[in-house]
């Protein structure tokens, strides 16, 4: 069973959104990098998937054409048994949680992208997370042509990625409306940066929120022989 108060006091629960080809990927190897290097216990995952099962459903999800209800029930139902099996065991035990997609990916792909009832996607949350949520959301916000244009270099398209300009318009503005309902949990990055900016604003705003020490070898001073 999941608790119904979950241990907020143990650790924190990082996740990662925005439309496809915005860099969520390509940044959140960094991010873990940087609180391994403060001694904090990571657990890098994704959504859907996570666990065996809900890499199966996964799967399905990416490649099969199914109703918008069918896609509904089939990504809340990855998102439990990872809940179960590997999110809330870690946050437990005090490790870091960073997840590449989360509900808000969900709210903004099937609610605002697809036109799926609000209502019920947050009927579906309740049931399934039972109180967890995300302590920090990083936003990677990106224009949609930019967007499909770096993912068209790299990668033949699955079946979401295939959708028009105008779905993930949709899409985009549905994350801004989840970030502007709780904006204390979102850190908004400007993702149309260079890569190295982005990774500096995203360390950044993972730093800001003070939960880490500092790293556990830092650099030497400079200016150390001055006695
Ligand atoms: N800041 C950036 N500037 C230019 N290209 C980028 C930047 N960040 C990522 N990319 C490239 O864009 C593509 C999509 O990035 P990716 O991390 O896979 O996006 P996502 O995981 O959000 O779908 C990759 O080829 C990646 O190398
Ligand atoms: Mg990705």
């Amino acid at each position: 069973m999941i608790s119904a108060t979950p241990a907020r006091a143990g650790g924190r629960f990082v996740t990662v959104e925005g439309i496809d080809g915005a860099g969520k990927s390509s940044h959140i190897e960094a991010l873990a990098d940087w609180a391994r290097a403060r001694g904090v216990d990571v657990v890098l995952t994704r959504e859907p998937g996570g666990t065996p099962l809900a890499e199966r459903l996964r799967d399905l999800f990416l490649h099969e054409p199914m109703d918008p209800l069918t896609e509904a029930l089939l990504v809340f139902a990855a998102r439990r048994d990872h809940l179960r099996q590997v999110i809330e065991p870690a946050l437990s035990r005090g490790a870091m949680v960073l997840c590449d997609r989360f509900t808000d990916a969900t709210f903004a792909y099937q609610g605002a992208g697809r036109g799926f009832d609000l209502a019920v996607l947050s009927q579906l949350e309740t049931w399934v997370q039972q109180g967890r949520q995300p302590d920090l959301t990083l936003w990677f916000d990106l224009d949609p042509t930019e967007a499909a244009r770096r993912r068209a270099a790299v990668r033949s398209a699955d079946r979401l990625e295939r959708e028009d300009e105008s779905f993930f318009t949709r899409v985009r503005d549905g994350y801004a409306q989840r970030a502007q309902a709780t904006p204390a949990r979102f850190a908004r990055i400007d993702a149309a940066q260079t890569r190295e900016a982005v990774r500096a604003d995203a360390i950044a705003a993972l730093a800001e929120r003070g939960w880490f020490p500092q790293p556990l070898s830092p650099l030497p001073a400079t200016d150390d022989r001055r006695a």
